[in-house]
């Protein structure tokens, strides 16, 4: 029932559907970030990965944490698994990487790629929260298990978890595959995931034809 009333407020949001009313919080942000030394993380990195894309957009997509890629150029989700996540955006939801916002739970690398520790996305939370009511999307794409416990301090999988709506600091939150765990398992399908009345929005407000009216 919830999901019928989320996709039917969200049908046709995608992306500057709000007419250019973000807070330009970003800047304010990355100063009070600085050259964080909050948690042990900061010892090993080499660039903060703070967040790319359009702070105007309605959708967030939100990963676990840098890799060496990302720690390397400082941008979240620009190694294999950003490309295959420029996939899913595009295939799915009809949108490009420079129409969405894109971020990590933790914004520096962890060693070896472990999973962020408790007290490490702690740490890097307001930061994320910050994020958050900057941006004031109107959805959240939750990729992965370790980003999805994280954010919702749940011990509940990703596979149970995926496709089910949530709510993240008020606002709906779609958990889905990473795409790292989707270049290992490409048979998995991550389209059934998301709603199609959300993929019929994306794809209209994204320039392109008018779609056939939503299925039952
Ligand atoms: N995996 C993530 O979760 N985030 C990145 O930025 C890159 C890979």
């Amino acid at each position: 029932k919830s999901l019928v009333l989320l996709t039917g407020d969200i049908h046709g949001l995608f992306p500057d559907s709000r007419g250019g009313g973000f807070v330009p919080l970003e800047p304010a942000i990355r100063s009070e970030l600085g050259d964080c030394q909050r948690c042990g993380l900061c010892s090993a990195r080499r660039n903060i990965v703070f967040g790319v894309g359009d702070p105007r957009s309605s959708l967030m997509v939100i990963g676990e944490g840098p890799g060496a890629s990302e720690d390397r150029e400082g941008k979240p989700f620009v190694g294999r698994a950003g490309q295959m996540l420029d996939k899913m955006l595009l295939h799915v939801l009809g949108l490009e990487r420079s129409e969405v916002y894109i971020l990590n739970v933790v914004k520096c690398r962890p060693p070896k790629n472990r999973n962020p520790l408790p007290e490490e996305v702690e740490a890097c939370r307001p930061f994320l929260e910050s994020q958050l009511q900057a941006v004031q999307p109107k959805l959240m794409l939750v990729l992965g298990g370790v980003a999805f416990k994280a954010l919702f301090q749940t011990p509940q999988g990703i596979t149970r978890a995926r496709g089910t709506w949530r709510s993240y600091a008020g606002i709906p939150a779609l958990p889905t595959f990473h795409p790292a765990y989707l270049l290992r398992n490409p048979a998995e399908d991550v389209v059934v995931d998301v709603p199609r009345r959300v993929q019929l929005g994306a794809r209209r407000s994204n320039g392109a034809q008018a779609p056939p009216p939503p299925q039952p």
